[in-house]
């Protein structure tokens, strides 16, 4: 198999606590050792050992691919007027879904994958390496299965969202779709998938549909995130701590009981920026998650009515402006924290064993993909050991 170094890093972020004592494990003048698909060396630069190829990073920073844990990626169309018409003063509503369950339902399969290919080659291109996507605007038994088909054609971190919002054919009986998302549309999709999510909000289910749609599908093996307390202060987060959710996300309306319900559980908060940025809401409070011993991750939640960006450095960058985290806490969020929300050790650090998905930037170090927002800074993107920008 062969070696490749990456040399001649002035700035390398490894998440690798053994190296340096702090959550971001950082190493200067730095290199990584790749082999086939996995990391097998970091350290300093003049300790490498040798190998088949060496790439030189010219003085700049490497970190871990994003891990982006939260997007929509199965739909047809956009949602541009709804956008404008936010932007002059009208609120943002669950309602705004089913105009994406049109579209969606009557796009072709060829059209659904193209689309989904040209968001995850924008997310590549901005240093993303892993991301989950959901169905969710089907809300029929095939449109749903298909939605899940299309996604793990792409990704091994696709959700079963079949509790987005009430099918409009259902809106006079949410009882009955309730009992479709947990019966027959399961049996379709439990095999196209690793999760189960449900939007736990005024508007699309409450604290009971959401807990007989989750512990329906860990009943067929799909393990439980949720969208929680978004829009409104709600039962979600707690619900989700109780089923041992591996992530609640949004969680920007959170009483304290929510917050030490998370400090004390093993549910990753993932706050998604691009939400609020996109919605003019008030942004979640990430510092008092994380000086309650909240793990905090940071997504994207790309989809086209609350959050059209597939931008984890944009994501990052407006988690330090408004929300109160460190740049150091931002990136470790955006990289370490979304693999958490993932259950996952392979990915989202830069240690012997874990996969080789690694983001080089034309920075010094990190701290420039908060100081510098809107600048593409991404120079190199490595997936699995090889090199995809
Ligand atoms: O995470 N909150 C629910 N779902 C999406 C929005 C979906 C949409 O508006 O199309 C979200 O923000
Ligand atoms: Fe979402």
């Amino acid at each position: 198999m062969s070696s490749t170094v990456i040399s001649d890093i002035a700035t390398l972020v490894t998440n690798d606590p053994s190296l340096d004592g702090s959550p971001l494990g950082l190493v200067r003048n730095a290199a990584v050792v790749i082999e086939g698909d996995r990391v097998v060396w970091t350290g300093e630069s003049s300790k490498a050992p040798a190998t088949d190829n060496r790439v030189d990073a010219g003085g700049r920073t490497v970190l871990p691919g994003f891990v982006d844990s939260h997007s929509h990626l199965v739909f047809a169309g956009d949602r541009t007027e709804e956008f404008n018409a936010r932007m002059s003063g009208r609120a943002y509503s669950a309602g705004g879904i089913r105009t994406t369950v049109a579209a969606t339902r009557a796009a072709a399969d060829a059209e659904l994958e193209a689309n989904l290919v040209r968001f995850l080659d924008e997310a590549l291109r901005q240093g993303t390496t892993t991301f989950e996507t959901k169905s969710g605007y089907g809300l029929t038994v095939e449109d749903e299965a298909r939605a899940l088909r299309l996604a793990a054609r792409h990704t091994d971190e696709v959700t079963y969202l079949g509790a987005h919002i009430v099918a409009p054919e259902y809106a006079e009986d949410p009882a009955a779709y309730v009992a479709l998302v947990t019966g027959e549309m399961l049996d379709a999709c439990a095999p196209h998938a690793r999760w189960i999510d449900v939007f736990c909000e005024k508007g699309a289910f409450d604290g009971d549909q959401a807990r007989a749609v989750l512990t329906a599908g860990r009943a067929k093996g799909l393990h439980p995130r949720i969208h929680a307390n978004q829009l409104s202060y709600g039962p979600g987060v707690q619900l989700a701590v109780e089923l041992d959710a591996a992530s609640a996300d949004h969680c920007t309306h959170l009483t304290d009981a929510d917050v030490d319900a998370l400090a004390a559980g093993s549910t990753v908060a993932t706050l998604l920026p691009g939400a609020e940025f996109s919605t003019r809401a008030a942004w979640p409070d990430a510092r008092r998650l994380l000086d309650a011993g909240v793990t905090v991750a940071l997504s994207t939640d790309c989809n086209p009515g609350s959050s059209f960006t597939s931008s984890v450095p944009f994501c990052v960058a407006l988690a330090v402006r408004d929300m109160g985290m460190t740049p150091d806490e931002a990136v470790w969020s955006a990289t370490a924290g979304g693999a958490a929300a993932l259950r996952r050790t392979d990915i989202g650090r830069l240690a012997p064993g874990a996969y080789a998905d690694l983001t080089l930037l034309d920075a010094p170090s990190h701290v420039h993909l908060a100081y510098r927002p809107g600048v593409p800074l991404v120079a190199g993107v490595w997936r699995r050991g090889v090199r995809a920008v």
